[in-house]
C-alpha cells in the first residue's frame, strides 16, 4: 500500500512537471505568434491606411466634381494636379488649410479664377469632414507628384 502511494505520488509529479513544461512551451509559442501577428498588422495597417486614404480621396475627387475642373496634367478650368502639387511643394503650402478656407490661393492668384474655386469652397467643400479633406489632399499629392 505504501509502495503504491509512493508510485502514485511519483506519477503525479511527473505528470504535473510534464504538464508545466508543456504549458510553458505553449505559452512561449503563443507569445511568439502574438508578436508576429502584432508586427504584421501594424506594418500592413500603416501601409494600407495610406492606400485607403488615397482611394477615399480619389473617390471624393470624382464624387465632389473636382474632376470637372482639375485634370491630372492639363489645365481644364482649374490648374492641373501636377501644377497644384508642384507649387504647393515649392511654397510649402497646405492643401487642407486652403480647402478649409484658412489659406489664400497660391497656384493661380487671378481674382476671377480664385472666385471660381472659392465658390466651391463656400458651397460643398465646407460641408466635408476633416478626414475627407485629408483624404482629398493625400490623393492630390499622390496623383500629382
Ligand atoms: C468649377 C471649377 C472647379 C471645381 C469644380 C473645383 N475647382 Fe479647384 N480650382 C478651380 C480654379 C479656377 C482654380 C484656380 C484658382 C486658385 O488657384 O484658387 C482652382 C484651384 C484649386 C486649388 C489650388 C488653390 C491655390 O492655392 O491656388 C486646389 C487645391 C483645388 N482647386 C482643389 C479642388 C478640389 C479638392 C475640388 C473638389 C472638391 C475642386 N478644386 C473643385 C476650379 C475648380
Amino acid at each position: 500500500m505504501k509502495k503504491l502511494s509512493i508510485l502514485f505520488i511519483a506519477l503525479a509529479m511527473i505528470a504535473t512537471s510534464c504538464g508545466d513544461k508543456k504549458k510553458e512551451d505553449v505559452k512561449k509559442d503563443v507569445e511568439q505568434v502574438k508578436e508576429e501577428v502584432v508586427k504584421e498588422t501594424t506594418t500592413t495597417d500603416a501601409a494600407s491606411d495610406k492606400d485607403t486614404q488615397i482611394a477615399m480621396g480619389k473617390k471624393l475627387f470624382t464624387d465632389k466634381t473636382c474632376t470637372t475642373c482639375h485634370a491630372l496634367d492639363t489645365k481644364v478650368i482649374g490648374p492641373s494636379l501636377k501644377d497644384i502639387v508642384k507649387i504647393y511643394g515649392e511654397k510649402d503650402g497646405n492643401i487642407v488649410k486652403f480647402l478649409k478656407g484658412n489659406a489664400d490661393a497660391i497656384v493661380d492668384t487671378d481674382p476671377g479664377q480664385v472666385a471660381i474655386m472659392k465658390a466651391n469652397l463656400d458651397s460643398f467643400v465646407k460641408e466635408m469632414s476633416a478626414e475627407e479633406l485629408q483624404a482629398l489632399s493625400a490623393y492630390m499629392r499622390d496623383a500629382g507628384k
